[in-house]
């Protein structure tokens, strides 16, 4: 494998794109218009100066790693991939739309995967011509930094896709685990269940955005606290993995707190929106009620 293709340059598509090229893959990236893809590669130069900082990357791997990285708007640039890892919006609309007009471009060999978070791998591999070629490959916000990846199988999927896969998370420095493909899989069956239960917590006033943020800090040493990871994860995406659950499941464990789904009517998704539980207008982020 050499070229890899990521379609959309939203939030996870430049940070995969980020990670390939540092580790030494040309990669097509690609998005609706050319200048969504071209603002995510001046993302990724700022997140590799980020890296270079903290002594994660190497100062002399950032010129060749964004020379390593071309934009694109046509499907028909993908002919020269050996894996295309789509990352665009979680709708499954889009993304059958996706798949259909780039299969006809791709080689009889090249692999496809998706980052969705909660959609049923089987059921978007059987909209391609290649299910066996066909997985899962789900990445953690903010790329560059979270090293796990989750590999996720559909029902068609062969032993040599699997492995092909594992060894590109490898070589992208990234630790994998397999996930059957049931709903939200393994990280964000558990995660998100509980950045839900905070946000029950808060609703039904058993503590402060702030007292249940330090809560989980400095109680379970969380890295981030549930509602300042909820806000970094969009409280939209967050909702519609709950309800993905829940559709799937039937059962009521799952049911999205009611103080989320008012948040998101609100248009309240959190930091990409500049507010959620927290307002991020100004220099430290404050709690929103
Ligand atoms: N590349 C990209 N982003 C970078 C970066 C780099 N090299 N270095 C820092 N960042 C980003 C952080 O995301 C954050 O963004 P912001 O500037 O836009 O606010 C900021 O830089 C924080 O910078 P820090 O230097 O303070 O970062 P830290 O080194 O302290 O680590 C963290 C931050 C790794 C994000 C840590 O707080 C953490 O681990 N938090 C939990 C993250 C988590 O749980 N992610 C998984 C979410 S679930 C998911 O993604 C699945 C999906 O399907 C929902």
């Amino acid at each position: 494998m050499q070229v890899i293709g990521v379609i959309g340059a939203g939030l996870m598509g430049n940070g995969i794109a980020h990670v390939a090229a540092l580790a030494g893959y040309d990669v097509i990236l690609s998005d609706v218009a050319l200048d969504r893809a071209q603002a995510a590669v001046r993302t990724i130069e700022k997140n590799l100066g980020r890296g270079v900082s903290k002594g994660i990357v190497a100062a002399d791997a950032v010129t060749p790693a964004l020379a390593r990285i071309t934009v694109t708007t046509d499907s028909a640039a993908f002919a020269a991939a050996d894996l295309v890892i789509e990352a665009a919006t979680e709708s499954e609309p889009i993304k059958l739309k996706i798949f259909a007009g780039l299969v006809p471009h791709l080689k009889a060999d090249a692999l496809l995967a998706t980052n969705t978070s909660s959609i049923s791998i089987t059921r978007l591999a059987a909209a391609t011509d290649r299910p066996e070629r066909f997985t899962g490959l789900h990445f953690f916000n903010p790329v560059p930094l979270m090293t796990l990846v989750e590999i996720i199988p559909g029902l068609a999927t062969s032993d040599a896709t699997k492995a092909a896969m594992h060894a590109f998370a490898t070589k992208i420095g990234k630790t994998a685990i397999e996930a059957a493909d049931a709903p939200a899989f393994i990280v964000n069956r558990i995660l998100c269940p509980m950045l839900n239960e905070a946000i029950f917590a808060l609703g039904e006033g058993v503590g402060s955005v702030l007292d249940i943020d330090a809560g989980l800090k400095l109680g379970a040493n969380h890295p981030m606290g549930p509602l300042t990871l909820a806000d970094f994860v969009g409280l939209d995406t967050l909702l519609s993995i709950m309800r993905v659950m829940q559709d799937a499941t039937g059962d009521p464990k799952y049911r999205p707190a009611p103080l989320l789904v008012k948040y998101v009517e609100a248009g309240w998704f959190g930091k990409k929106s500049g507010r959620g539980f927290y307002d991020y207008s100004g220099e430290t982020p404050t709690p929103t009620r």
